[in-house]
């Protein structure tokens, strides 16, 4: 790791934790119920997270998707929005902070990320069995592309599968590999190449610059096109100033416009790069434009809003502005090292080095006596809601879909992901998250598995319904309530 965030502070007495650049200014009250409640809540929602009530959730660790805090220059930015269904100056300032922090000079709004992976999938899979190359699929990436006939194949260098490991790039795309894939393929085959930054389901891991740039050579020499899934680009481009030394002098806006300018089509979720609503696609190229206009009104709704509220509109642009703002963005994977590394050093498997979005613990190897056919993830997942009132999100394979013969597809990690939104919890919180995990670990033989019960065919992991194999979480609550007594 080659620097030390410039918005690093210090204590006098040595500890190391990250202080919190920001007041508090609008509050929400919390609620944690009693266990029993909690097991009663798991049984309503059939054991998936997704299927929580939030009165009966503590600390919301689900996603940081639309949950990251707001500014308060983003809350008085939504006052003066212009309604109008077309032509609105809420676009055209949105537009501006699209061209001023992408660097892109064409911008297609779309109501949230999958959106934009919806059109791109619509206009450029073409034929049955084309293959999209990338670092890693994301789920709704996957079954866009997969709902138009497309293939995907994902191409990370092994130490990516290390669950544990000191490297910094885990997110970059094999670009030996991607070689062989176009070689065997051949470009008429591959619409274009997918990088995601700061790979999610593989515990929110960037990729370098370095690489971004093999890979584009790579794109040109067969006159391919690469997308860049910007949703976590923000974090991605904090982890390069710290992690790859040629940028340790260079500044957020330097960084994001070397990354989106080597691409030829940027898209994102707004609900995690810009802490609003929305989503959008940009590009400089006006003929990758024309190509995809006509979709966001048959799809979306008119150019000038795509599905997103004016409000939100406004809130995007001051937010991708914001997203330049090293002491913002670095609050987050501030709090998930300090996560990462405690519960590393108490003995829980945690995914390393830590990335960003979220804190991921390695539910394959703290769960090791459930076998995959079980669900490790998701019951470490449930078992952690019971004991914490902590919401986190099973990324394994609940959350994988079936393959065309309907066989399950098991992951290649079992994780449970506890997203840590930008500028919403407290270090008290975070300290209480690591206490009752540390417990759990200790008590990880009491953990058993899960089977389904309700399976939708598609993104089951969303409303799919599963319960217990055995007793386990009665067990786990006798063991709580001897060890914590009369705690909530
Ligand atoms: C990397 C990535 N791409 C795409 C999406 C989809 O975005 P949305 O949830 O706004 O549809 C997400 C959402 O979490 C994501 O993390």
């Amino acid at each position: 790791m080659s620097r030390k965030s410039s918005v690093t502070i210090k204590f006098h007495n040595g500890e190391d934790i990250p202080l919190e650049l920001h007041k508090v200014r609008v509050v929400q009250k919390l609620n944690l119920v009693p266990i029993e409640r909690r097991l009663e809540a798991l049984y309503e929602g059939g054991f998936n997270t997704f299927r929580l009530n939030t009165k009966d959730v503590f600390l919301d660790m689900l996603t940081d998707s639309g949950t990251n805090a707001m500014s308060d220059m983003q809350m008085s930015a939504m006052m003066h929005a212009d309604d109008a269904y077309a032509g609105s100056q809420s676009f055209f300032r949105l537009q501006k902070a699209v061209e001023d922090v992408l660097k892109k000079k064409y911008f297609l709004p779309v109501h949230q990320g999958r959106a934009a992976e919806n059109i791109l999938s619509h206009a450029y899979i073409k034929k049955k069995g084309d293959l999209i190359p990338m670092n890693y699929h994301f789920t709704t990436a996957l079954a866009h592309i997969t709902q138009y006939g497309g293939r995907i194949v994902e191409l990370l260098y092994d130490e990516a599968y290390n669950i544990s490991s000191s490297h910094p790039f885990k997110g970059n795309l094999n670009v030996e590999k991607l070689e062989a894939v176009i070689k065997e393929t051949g470009v008429e085959n591959i619409p274009f190449i997918r990088m995601e930054a700061s790979t999610n389901l593989i515990g929110g891991q960037p990729f370098s610059i370095q690489n971004m740039r093999e890979v584009r050579k790579i794109a040109d020499t067969h006159g391919l096109r690469i997308v860049l899934d910007a949703s976590l680009l923000g974090e991605n481009a904090y982890l390069i100033l710290q992690r790859e030394p040629e940028f340790a002098g260079s500044s957020m806006e330097e960084v994001i416009s070397i990354m989106t300018g080597m691409a030829d089509i940027v898209y994102f979720s707004a609900r995690k790069l810009s802490s609003s609503r929305g989503g959008g696609i940009c590009t400089s190229d006006r003929a990758i434009y024309l190509e995809m206009e006509a979709l966001i009104p048959l799809f979306e709704g008119f150019l000038t809003y795509g599905g997103i509220s004016v409000r939100e509109i406004e809130a995007m642009a001051v937010g991708l502005y914001e997203t330049l703002d090293e002491t913002m963005i670095c609050q987050s994977p501030q709090f998930i090292a300090y996560l990462v590394n405690t519960l590393t050093a108490n003995g829980v498997p945690m995914v390393t080095p830590a990335g960003v979005l979220g804190a991921h613990v390695d539910a394959m190897q703290m769960c090791k006596h459930i076998p995959q056919t079980q669900y490790p993830a998701g019951s470490l997942t449930a078992a952690f809601f019971l004991t914490a009132g902590v919401r986190g999100m099973e990324r394994g394979s609940i959350s994988n879909q079936r393959d065309e013969n309907g066989n399950e597809t098991y992951a290649d990690m079992e994780l449970l992901r506890l997203a840590v939104p930008r500028r919403v919890f407290t270090l008290s919180q975070i300290k209480y998250v690591i206490d009752r995990m540390t417990w759990l670990y200790e008590n990880r033989h009491l953990i058993g598995g899960l089977k389904f019960v309700y399976e939708p065919p598609v993104l089951r992991f969303f409303m799919g319904g599963l319960e217990p194999v055995s007793d386990w979480p009665q067990q786990l609550i006798a063991k709580f309530k001897k060890d914590f007594g009369d705690s909530l």
